[in-house]
C-alpha cells in the first residue's frame, strides 16, 4: 500500500475537510449566538486535525469506513480545541495567536474563552454519545469502554493533571523523568486515545490493544517533544502561534533538560521504538505509521 509523503498529505487534507464538513452540520444550534460563533471559530477550518486522522488511520486497518467514525472524530477535535482555548488563556500560557488568528479569548473575550472551551468539551462528548447511528453501529459496550478511556485521558491523571504540572513546573529545575511525566499526562494520553479507541471499535484483540496502547503513548511523547522543538526552531508565521514561548515562560521541556540536539535525538529514538512495537503485530498499519511519521517530521 502506498503511503508516501504526497499520499499522506492528501490523506490528512481529506480527513480535515471531512471533519470540518461534518462539524458544519453538527455543531450545536440554539442558545447564545455569540457562543455558537465561538464554537465554530474554535474548531472549524483550523488546525491539522491530526487526532481525527489518527483515528481514521487506525480504523483503516480494520476496514472501518471514515463515515461511521465521524461523530467520534468530530468529538475528538472539539475536545482538543477546548484544551487549546483554555491553554491560551491569560491565566495559563497567555497566548494571543492560535492557528494563524487571534486565540479564542483575544477574539471573543476572556469569559468566552473559558465558556466556549467548556462547551467544546461538553458538546464534544455529546456529539458521539447521543448519536443514534453511532450507538447502533458500535453498540453500548464498546462505546462505554471508549468513553471511560477518554475520560481517563482527560482527567486528573490525564490532560487536566498534566496542564497543572505544566504550570507548576514553570521556572523550576526539572529532570527528564519529570518532563516525560508531564508530556504523558498533558498530551500523550489524548494522542493515544484515537488510536486505542479506533482499535477497540475495530474489534482488536488483547495483544493489538496492548501494543497499540504503548505505541500511542510513545507517539504522544514524540508529539509533545516535536511541539516543543518547533517552538524553538520555527517562526511564529510558520507555526500559526507564538514561537519561542516555552523559553520565555521557562516551561519544563525536553529542550530545557537536554538542549535542542539531544531532544531531537531523544524524539527519534522514542519514535523508532514505537515503530518497532508495531512491527510485532501481524496486522499491518501502514496509514497509522505514515501519520505517525508525519507527526515527527512536520514543520508546524
Ligand atoms: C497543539 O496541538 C497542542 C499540543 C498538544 C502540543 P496540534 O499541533 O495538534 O494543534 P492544531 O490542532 O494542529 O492547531
Ligand atoms: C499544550 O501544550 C498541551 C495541551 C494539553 C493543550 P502547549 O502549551 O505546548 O501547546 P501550544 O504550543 O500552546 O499549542
Ligand atoms: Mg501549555
Ligand atoms: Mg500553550
Ligand atoms: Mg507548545
Amino acid at each position: 500500500m502506498g503511503c508516501d509523503k504526497v499520499n499522506i498529505e492528501d490523506f490528512l487534507r481529506d480527513c480535515a475537510q471531512r471533519v470540518d464538513q461534518f462539524l458544519e452540520k453538527r455543531l450545536p444550534v440554539g442558545g447564545p449566538v455569540r457562543l455558537q460563533e465561538a464554537l465554530r471559530y474554535g474548531v472549524i477550518g483550523g488546525g491539522k486535525k491530526l487526532r481525527a486522522s489518527l483515528l481514521f488511520a487506525t480504523c483503516e486497518a480494520y476496514n472501518l469506513a471514515q463515515e461511521k467514525l465521524l461523530p467520534l472524530a468530530g468529538a475528538i477535535e472539539m475536545i482538543h480545541s477546548f484544551s487549546l482555548a483554555h491553554d491560551d488563556l491569560p491565566c495559563m500560557d497567555n497566548d494571543d495567536f492560535r492557528r494563524g488568528k487571534p486565540s479564542m479569548h483575544r477574539a471573543f473575550g476572556e469569559a468566552m474563552g473559558v465558556l466556549a472551551g467548556d462547551a467544546l468539551l461538553i458538546e464534544g462528548l455529546s456529539l458521539f454519545l447521543t448519536d443514534a447511528q453511532f450507538l447502533h453501529t458500535f453498540g453500548a459496550a464498546k462505546i462505554i469502554e471508549i468513553t471511560q478511556l477518554l475520560l481517563a485521558a482527560l482527567g486528573v491523571q490525564g490532560m487536566v493533571g498534566g496542564q497543572v504540572w505544566d504550570l507548576e513546573y514553570e521556572k523550576k529545575r526539572v529532570t527528564e523523568e519529570e518532563v516525560r511525566k508531564i508530556y504523558l499526562a498533558k498530551t500523550a494520553r489524548f494522542i493515544q486515545f484515537p488510536i486505542l479507541s479506533g482499535a477497540i471499535l475495530g474489534g482488536a484483540d488483547q495483544k493489538e490493544r496492548e501494543i497499540l496502547g504503548k505505541f500511542g503513548l510513545q507517539l504522544g511523547v514524540c508529539f509533545q517533544a516535536k511541539d516543543d522543538i518547533l517552538d524553538v526552531t520555527e517562526e511564529s508565521s510558520t507555526l500559526g502561534k507564538t514561537a519561542g514561548k516555552d523559553l520565555e515562560q521557562d516551561k519544563a521541556t525536553l529542550i530545557k533538560v537536554k538542549g535542542l540536539q539531544r531532544a531531537q535525538e531523544f524524539m527519534w529514538e522514542e519514535f523508532d521504538q514505537a515503530v518497532t512495537l508495531l512491527s510485532e503485530l501481524e496486522r499491518p498499519f501502514p496509514r497509522l505509521l505514515a501519520v505517525a511519521r508525519l507527526i515527527v517530521e512536520r514543520s508546524h
